[in-house]
């Protein structure tokens, strides 16, 4: 039953937990044959967008941001990620030939359902990443591509946003495709190393007692800066998001060559900035910034893989995730960051699962 913790003291660790199977589940549906169908709707739909719109909130739009960085990279098609509670107010520029994609969990979001019907009344062509199956706008998308996460019970989405990511990576793979960007040698080896993400997930949770130790020593923080680069920086968006909905603790993501202008005033004796490397072209760039925020006195936890750590680099702490195809490194990487948020809220006697003023899903203004 979905709906009982099993032997788990909150849904939350459980559904991190249920994050390689979820993964897998969902890849082993839009790979093999009962996901062709869906992936000819979606070449049909993308075979002419000139631009698309991803609109969103919370985590679903974090994701939509990781899926602008990968689709422009990998398939070259022009994106614009925006906050559904912008999009439907601010009368977007929306072009003929342009598709809008929203992105929820629930597909109940108040703000996510108002904006999807702006795009139809605007005459856009539709699209939806949706879990809930049936759910609103699950019916009113032209085209869905379900996460198959199955129900998530905790307020604090994890498997939510995983399986959103990797459908994300799908179209952009399939996008790059159809635009004739990669061969299909090239599209089957990528599709070979999303397959690889469940395992190694489960590699990074046979090792959650080193983030349970971080975790206690930063838990009296009373902020936190996450700093990266490229998909590092849409990860460190999800990450900072994490923490302060479970542990209170306030955080935010910088885009770490940003720090400059104005934030590194902040930095002080003790500061605590998690810096992710995972984009090998940006190791020297993230570093220069971890160089720059320690000579002020922070202590920084890394994140990454082994390869971005410099010789003698001295770290408080540091957590090295398994190597993968960079693209999709933000798989692996935020579930250090779900299990650091999930510790630090426990270690504080906050209720995790239902973090105060939160609700699961925004279904009105
Ligand atoms: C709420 C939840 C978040 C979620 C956001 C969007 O704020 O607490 O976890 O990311 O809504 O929800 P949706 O269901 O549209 O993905």
């Amino acid at each position: 039953d979905a709906a009982d913790k099993g032997n788990y003291e909150h849904f939350m660790m459980k559904e991190i937990q249920e994050q390689p199977q979820a993964i897998g589940m969902l890849l082993g549906h839009y790979l093999q044959e009962e996901g062709k169908e869906d992936m000819q709707k979606l070449r049909e739909l993308l075979s002419t967008c000139s631009r698309l719109h991803i609109v969103a909130c919370g985590s679903a739009y974090h994701a939509g941001m990781t899926g602008k960085y990968l689709i422009e990279n990998l398939a070259g098609v022009a994106v614009e990620v925006e906050l559904a509670s912008e999009f439907r107010y601010r009368r977007p520029v929306l072009n003929e030939g342009e598709v809008v994609l929203v992105i929820s969990q629930s597909g109940e979001t108040a703000d996510t359902v108002a904006a999807l019907r702006e795009a139809k009344v605007r005459g856009c062509r539709t699209m939806a990443i949706v879990n809930a199956q049936g759910s609103t706008i699950a019916r009113e998308s032209d085209l869905v591509l379900y996460t198959y996460a199955g129900p998530e019970i905790s307020v604090a989405t994890t498997k939510g946003y995983s399986t959103q990511l990797v459908v994300l990576d799908l179209i952009a793979v399939e996008l790059a495709s159809l635009k004739e960007r990669i061969t299909d040698a090239e599209k089957n080896k990528l599709h070979g190393e999303l397959m690889q993400i469940p395992a190694k997930i489960r590699q990074i949770l046979e090792h959650k007692e080193k983030l349970q130790r971080a975790a206690n020593e930063c838990a009296g923080k009373k902020q936190v800066f996450f700093i990266g680069r490229s998909l590092d920086y849409t990860l460190a968006l999800e990450a900072a998001l994490k923490l302060k909905e479970i542990s209170y603790i306030h955080a935010e993501a910088y885009a770490a060559g940003e720090l400059k202008h104005g934030t590194i005033a902040l930095i002080e004796q003790d500061s605590l900035v998690v810096a992710i490397e995972t984009q090998q072209e940006l190791y020297d760039k993230i570093h220069s910034n971890i160089v720059e925020v320690q000579s002020r006195g922070a202590k920084i936890f890394a994140v990454g893989f082994e390869a971005a750590k410099k010789e003698k680099e001295t770290l408080e702490l540091e957590y090295r995730i398994p190597e993968i195809q960079p693209f999709f490194a933000p798989s692996l990487a935020i579930i250090p960051f779900q299990l650091f948020a999930y510790y630090i809220s426990v270690a504080k006697g906050i209720d995790v699962d239902k973090p105060r003023n939160l609700a699961k899903s925004v279904t009105v203004e």
